[in-house]
């Protein structure tokens, strides 16, 4: 079996996530102009169905304002829909009250930005503390596992920078290292290499896919073909609503990743750096 199949267990379990007719509309214009049905609508999704398997490795495609971002923000309960439904992991989230919702987001979900979002002032360890801080975790717990954090992405040696003094690829590691600290099930990553370099998005993206291969359900939102392909399957969002032509189960081939001259060996059998 090719290591990127999806484990037999793993598609054999229900989704981890399954949207329903999600639709997401702004009201725009001044709160009188809404009251008086003048406000502008924006629909920026129509009737969105899908589901992702635990496990799978998900590519987001599309123009500027196809919706990424909003169902994004969806699927990491950061926003509700207008209609529709969404279940995580077997939860109706649109049933969840909002204390539930913000537990339940910071106990599975783990999220990656394109501008890293660390804190300036805070050292990296401080930064990948912080989401064991919200879930009342014991500052020796604390500590422990965000240095576990950040010893798996290549920064155990770092722990005492600040974000300004770390690379972008290192920034970025840490926001990966924050996310994944509170060893969530799903991470989502709205263009995490939008602003680095090919060679070091090529490494973020080769670190992605070690943890897709430990078994985190990866979502990732990109512009660049080439940060798709590391995906297993590709969703091409236009004026909001899902191309069904854009998804593609097939994994690409090792040959086809290699061609892209990244000098990098996809990842290997074990799924290890
Ligand atoms: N908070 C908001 N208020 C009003 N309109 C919004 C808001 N967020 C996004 N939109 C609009 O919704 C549409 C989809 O936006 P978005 O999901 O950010 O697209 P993408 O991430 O694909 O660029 C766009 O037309 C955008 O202008
Ligand atoms: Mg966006």
């Amino acid at each position: 079996m090719d290591a990127r199949d999806l484990p037999a267990a793993l598609t054999s379990a229900p989704p981890l996530i399954v949207v329903r007719d999600l639709s997401k509309r702004y009201e725009m214009g001044s709160a009188t102009q809404r009251a008086a049905g003048q406000g502008q609508i924006v629909q920026a999704l129509r009737s969105v169905s899908l589901q992702i398997a635990r496990g799978d490795f998900v590519a987001v495609m599309g123009a500027s304002g196809s919706g990424k971002s909003t169902f994004m923000n969806i699927l990491g309960c950061l926003d509700r829909p207008s209609s529709g439904s969404y279940q995580l992991d077997g939860q109706a989230v649109e049933l969840l009250s909002a204390d539930a919702l913000a537990a339940l987001r910071n106990r599975a979900i783990g999220f990656v930005f394109q501008q890293f979002n660390l804190l300036p002032r805070a050292s990296a360890l401080e930064n990948v503390e912080l989401p064991l801080l919200y879930a009342g975790v014991k500052p020796t717990q604390r500590r422990e596992r965000a240095l576990a954090a950040l010893q798996r992405v290549g920064l155990g040696e770092r722990t005492g920078h600040r974000p300004s003094e770390l690379s972008g690829g290192q920034q970025q590691r840490v926001a990966i290292a924050r996310a994944l600290v509170n060893a969530p099930q799903l991470v989502l990553a709205d263009e995490p290499t939008g602003a680095l370099d090919s060679h070091t998005s090529a490494e973020i993206m080769h670190l992605l896919s070690s943890l897709n291969a430990e078994g985190v359900t990866i979502v990732l939102v990109t512009h660049e073909p080439d940060v798709a392909a590391w995906a297993r399957r590709r969703l091409l969002f236009k004026d909001g609503t899902l191309d069904e032509t854009g998804v593609r189960s097939q994994f690409p081939s090792d040959a086809e990743i290699t061609s892209k001259n990244w000098n990098l060996t996809p990842i290997n059998k074990d799924g290890a750096p």
